[in-house]
């Protein structure tokens, strides 16, 4: 297998790193507008000059990034070449464009590392779905903000201070709203939710609510009741009904996702004959997350193409009803059952309502329970 490689940084190094081990795959190309020089393999500033070499066979992007990830991505699938990526961002933005695509031209498309970092997690869904008809999926899916909320929890410190220590560990991003507004796990719910349930969810009908809100004092109410905050992804399919969304929620203290500490990801799926399966470990990171890419690789050498067909678009319905802590805002979108210091409790009301409350409140946080 000859790979041109598009991206040198974090996770492009690693996927370097560990085929230049191998006997069966090697980096040929590599793009990078740095001045750079690698011993076995090109450097080409231009794209153009890996699309147009017809002995490289695969395409590893590892740029990140919408553009020009995207545009790449899919001259070299309409090229003929496979592509391998850990980029969940644009999977999940042009996954109606870029899935059929692949198929039309023949070619493997794999993202094992665009969910999970280093957990084989999408891999392991397409094994799943083989057997079953799989249920729900979702989890702890981002380390960035489980880093924070392990740290405000286990230390009773602000949400600025553990961000900025996520920062200086270079866990968040100098903007970290992609993590910590949900955006990051959004991305990666829809993806595994429409490899799971084998349709495409419509992104328009997935809410997400993030962390950046909550405070100190949240923290103190939620250990005053038994209970832990995590950012949880939940794509469920029952009876043909969907629901997918990204909220905070109060885990009950010796629940497995209660105990998940520093950026580490839990990520679950039950199936009506497993049961609930659920994948622990590094979710970023150079070399977990160049180890799946690499797996890809080897899957793509073994013929394996995407991971499911590519389905129907359906909407999340979302009229699933949970009750929510929220503090802050005008009024509650259900009448409170409890107060809790300075928050309310709320008797069980729709998660597409509580949403749509929260677009008209954005200074309130909310959790479900
Ligand atoms: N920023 C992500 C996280 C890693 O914190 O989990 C890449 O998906």
């Amino acid at each position: 297998m000859n790979i041109g490689l598009l991206g040198f940084g974090v996770v492009g190094k690693g996927v370097y790193e560990i085929t230049q081990q191998r006997s069966d795959m090697q980096v040929t190309h590599v793009l990078c507008l740095e001045d750079i020089q690698l011993p076995d393999a090109k450097v080409a500033k231009d794209f153009r000059e890996i699309l147009d070499d017809e002995t490289v066979d695969t395409v590893v992007e590892a740029m990140g990034g919408l553009h020009p990830a995207y545009e790449f991505v899919k001259a070299a699938i309409e090229a003929g070449k496979n592509v391998v990526t850990s980029n969940k961002a644009l999977v999940c933005t042009f996954y109606d464009e870029l899935i059929p695509l692949a198929k039309e031209k023949g070619v493997s498309f794999r993202s094992t590392a665009a969910v999970g970092g280093g957990i084989g997690w999408l891999s392991e869904l397409e094994r799943a779905r083989r057997v079953q008809k799989l249920q729900q999926v979702g989890g702890i899916m981002n380390g960035t903000c489980n880093y924070i909320l392990d740290n405000m929890t286990r230390l009773g410190l602000d949400y600025s201070v553990v961000l900025k220590q996520a920062q200086q560990l270079g866990y968040a991003e100098a903007n970290p709203s992609t993590d910590v507004d949900g955006i990051d796990t959004w991305h990666k719910v829809i993806l595994s939710a429409n490899i799971a349930f084998g349709v495409t969810v419509d992104k328009e009908t997935v809410p997400v609510a993030g962390i950046s809100r909550i405070t100190a004092e949240d923290v103190a109410n939620f250990k005053a009741h038994g209970r832990i905050c995590k950012l949880i992804s939940t794509g469920k399919c029952v009876d043909g009904v969907y629901s997918v969304y990204v909220q905070p929620t109060l885990v009950k203290d010796g629940e497995p996702e209660a105990a998940v500490p520093m950026n580490y990801n839990l990520i679950t799926f039950i199936g009506e004959i497993s049961g609930r399966m659920s994948f622990f470990g590094q979710g970023a990171g150079r070399y977990p997350t160049a180890y799946n890419v690499v797996q890809d690789l080897v899957d793509v050498l073994e013929g394996k193409s995407f991971y499911a067909p590519y389905g129907q678009k359906v909407s999340a319905d979302n009229s699933e009803k949970l009750c929510y802590y929220i503090r802050g805002g005008k009024g509650l979108p259900a009448p409170a059952t409890e107060i809790w210091g300075n928050a309310a409790i709320t008797d069980r009301v729709s998660v597409s309502a509580v949403h749509a409350w929260l677009k008209q409140n954005p200074e309130a946080f909310i959790a479900a329970l």
